[in-house]
Order: C-alpha cells, then sequence, then structure tokens
C-alpha cells in the first residue's frame, strides 16, 4: 500500500496530468489505483470524465475522523478508480482550521483500504487539502516546468515538505522533481533544467515529460493518451516516469519496463506536430542560482539589474477555451461548470503560514482521537458532511457565481 501526492504550490506545472497519467500507467502495469482528487476546483475529475460527487462521496469525506474509505463508493474507470472533489469543498475548508485538522486523512486511510497505490492530486495552495495529502503519504513528486515560477514554486513545496517531514510525517520519503512541458529548442528549459540538477541533483526523476499534444487532445476528449496515442511523447514520457517513480519510492510496486527497446527522449517520433516554441527570447536571468549575477562580476558592477519579474506568462500550447475543454463531462443536471469569479476574501487561512500551522500541528498531535484512542478528545467532533443542504456552487457564495 503506497500513498503519493503530486503537489507544487504554482500553478499549471502539470500536477493534474501527471496524477492522471501515472494513475493509469500504474493501472496498467496491473496495480490496483485510486485517484484523489484534493483540488477544490475539480479539474481532474472532470478531465477524467467522473460526475462530481456528493460532498459525503467526494474526497472531503477522506478529510473526517468518521472517514473510511472502503465505505465510499469511488467511480471506476478503466486503469484507475477515482473519489471526485466537491464544489463544497471551498466552504468545508473555512471551519478546517484547527492545527489537528491536518491529520484525517492519514487517520482514515490507516482505518484500511484495498489499494496498492493511492495517487493523491493537489490544488497550487499550500491549504488544510494540501497538507492532509502530505502527513498522509509516503512520498511526494513535484512536477516542475523548467520556468522560472514554477521553480520557485516547486523550491516553496520542497521546503514544505522538509518541514511536514521533521514535525508531522517522518516516514515521508524526500520529495523528487518531474520535469514536465519540456520543449528542448528552449533555452530557458535547459538553464532552468540544468539549475534544479545543480542544487538538487539526484532528487530528479530522469525521466522528463516533454510537451506533448496528444496529451493535451487526449484530456479534452476525457481519455488518457495511453488509450488515445501510447506512441506519443506523452505516452512514452509518463510510461517511463511511471516505472521510474515505482523504482525511487515504491520498490515494492513491480514495474515493468512499459515498451522494449532503448528510450531517448530526445528523439523525434514523428508522430505529431512540433509544437510551437512558446518565447522566442530568453528571460532575463533568475535572482537566485544559476544565472544570477555573481557579487563583483562585471553585470553587477555595471549596475545591471537583475529583475525578480517572472518571465511572461506563456500557455505551452494553444488551449481550448475551458467551457469546451469540459463539454465532454457535464456535470448532470447542472450544466457547463461555472467560472471562477476572484473576489476579496474576508476569510483568514491559516495555511496562509505553513510553517506555524505545521508547528502547531505538531504541537496538537497528542489529541488526535485514532491515533491515541485513550486521549480524551479536546475539540468538538466535525459537523458530518452533506447535512446542510448544500447542493452546489449556488452554495459557495462569495467564490462562485
Ligand atoms: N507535457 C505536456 N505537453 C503539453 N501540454 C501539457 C503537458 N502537460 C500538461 N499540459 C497542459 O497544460 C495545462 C496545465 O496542465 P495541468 O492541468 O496538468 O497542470 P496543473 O498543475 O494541474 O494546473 P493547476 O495548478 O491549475 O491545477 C493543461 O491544459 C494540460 O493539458
Ligand atoms: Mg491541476
Amino acid at each position: 500500500m503506497a500513498t503519493l501526492t503530486i503537489c507544487n504550490h504554482k500553478g499549471g506545472t502539470g500536477k493534474t496530468t501527471s496524477s492522471v497519467h501515472l494513475a493509469a500507467a500504474f493501472g496498467l502495469m496491473g496495480h490496483r489505483v485510486l485517484l484523489v482528487d484534493l483540488d477544490p476546483q475539480g479539474f481532474l475529475t472532470r478531465t477524467v470524465g467522473a460526475n462530481e460527487p456528493r460532498t459525503e462521496h467526494s474526497s472531503l469525506a477522506l478529510i473526517h475522523p468518521e472517514g473510511d474509505l472502503r465505505k465510499l463508493p469511488v467511480q471506476s474507470f478503466p486503469h484507475f478508480d477515482v473519489l471526485g472533489a466537491s464544489m463544497n469543498m471551498t466552504r468545508e475548508q473555512r471551519r478546517l482550521t484547527r492545527p489537528t485538522d491536518v491529520f484525517w486523512m492519514r487517520e482514515t486511510l490507516a482505518e484500511g483500504h484495498d489499494y496498492d497505490l493511492i495517487l493523491i492530486d493537489t490544488a497550487a495552495a499550500v491549504s488544510v487539502f494540501t497538507m492532509n495529502a502530505l502527513v498522509a503519504s509516503d512520498a511526494v513528486l513535484i512536477p516542475v516546468t523548467p520556468e522560472y515560477q514554477p521553480v520557485v514554486g516547486a523550491e516553496q513545496t520542497w521546503q514544505t515538505c522538509g518541514l511536514v517531514r521533521n514535525k508531522l510525517n517522518p516516514g515521508l520519503q524526500a520529495p523528487r522533481f518531474l520535469l514536465t512541458q519540456v520543449d528542448g529548442r528552449l533555452s530557458r528549459h535547459a538553464r532552468y533544467s540544468e539549475y534544479l540538477k545543480e542544487k538538487y541533483a539526484a532528487s530528479i526523476l530522469e525521466t522528463p515529460i516533454r510537451t506533448s499534444s496528444s496529451l493535451a487532445v487526449a484530456a479534452r476528449n476525457g481519455r488518457t493518451v495511453f488509450d488515445a496515442k501510447v506512441m506519443s511523447r506523452g505516452g512514452l514520457d509518463y510510461a517511463y516516469a511511471a516505472a521510474e517513480v515505482a523504482r525511487v519510492f515504491f520498490p515494492e510496486l513491480i514495474a515493468p519496463a512499459p515498451i522494449k527497446g532503448a528510450y531517448n527522449p530526445d528523439e523525434d517520433l514523428g508522430d505529431e506536430p512540433d509544437l510551437p516554441p512558446t518565447e522566442p527570447t530568453p528571460p532575463p536571468p533568475p535572482a537566485f542560482g544559476l544565472g544570477a549575477p555573481r557579487p563583483g562580476s562585471a553585470q553587477a558592477a555595471s549596475g545591471a539589474t537583475t529583475t525578480t519579474t517572472a518571465p511572461p506568462t506563456s500557455a505551452p500550447m494553444a488551449e481550448e477555451p475551458t467551457s469546451k475543454l469540459f463539454q465532454h463531462a457535464p456535470i448532470p443536471g447542472r450544466g457547463l461548470a461555472p467560472a471562477v469569479r476572484p473576489v476579496q476574501s474576508t476569510f483568514e487561512d491559516p495555511f496562509a503560514n505553513p510553517e506555524a500551522v505545521i508547528q502547531q500541528a505538531a504541537d496538537a498531535k497528542a489529541s488526535i482521537r485514532r491515533t491515541n484512542p485513550s486521549h480524551p478528545r479536546s475539540f468538538q467532533p466535525l459537523r458530518p458532511l452533506g447535512k446542510d443542504g448544500a447542493t452546489g456552487p449556488q452554495d459557495l457564495d462569495p467564490f462562485w457565481e
């Protein structure tokens, strides 16, 4: 039994794509796999074509004192089962504010289940959900596109994992980075990959995930690339990445080599058109690590500015509008997913300061009921899920419209 969290505090780094394809690859290897969508936006749930579950049957049910995975009605797909996200997660997050609330998922999974591997996709944020995943996991994979912001997010995630390991989950293995959406023609991708390799050495998986239009096309059709076009860059890369994940994290999981023959990530399979490079000119040097001017260097002496401005955001490939992306999987009776409206929230999330909350959680650890049954309960039981009549996004004011 293994639990792997896919996490990067920065968005758009291929977390969901990696979660789905690693889960599918492990399923194809013959393992029983559960894919958990812990992102309140529920993109994974919709990408695989799952229905939005009732709140009490969603991934939220794992973050509850009464949680029992064996009793949850998961949705089954050819290579894996899915525990989908509920739109009510955003609101539920507001009452999961006690330090001890980071332990519920670990407690629930410890009750027992029948999966060989549980893979958890998280949102690009430090939240009570992400923290539950990290505390419940054996290992963490950090997908990182070799660009400025994703690299910064990946390094922050690395630090969060270290804190969680030191204070809350000593069994957590050292995280590994998975390079994603790598475009070999971009010099900045080479530079940021080099930066990560120099600093984190063996913590980078050897298999990079290259840009692959087949991955995006498969996602639009609610399929995995293994079912749509296995002999594509995306198919091969994720197959090999899964074998490597098994080797480095979970040697107890049998991982046959996915495809016979030598694997060459530089080989052009010629089966799909090259994606246009996203940015022809290299970005300004980062303020840290590789590329930053050394004190006393000519660049520093000349007063050349070391800007910390992120490179212009650029999509790795042309994207369909969201409404089209999800047209294959409308939520029954509700039509398409509503757009998220960013508004000023008055909710003060204690998880905005992960260091403090991890310390508080470590201090409060002994009060967890399941960990220490004889300990008097030091908190009120949580309200049962799904008993409040909340049914959809209309209840989520002010986050949804
Ligand atoms: N290797 C790849 N090649 C081409 N496109 C990709 C690749 N990986 C991911 N994408 C596309 O990039 C976009 C972002 O990927 P994804 O949703 O997996 O990132 P994420 O980290 O889960 O984002 P978020 O933080 O918003 O949850 C998606 O449209 C996806 O189809
Ligand atoms: Mg995602």
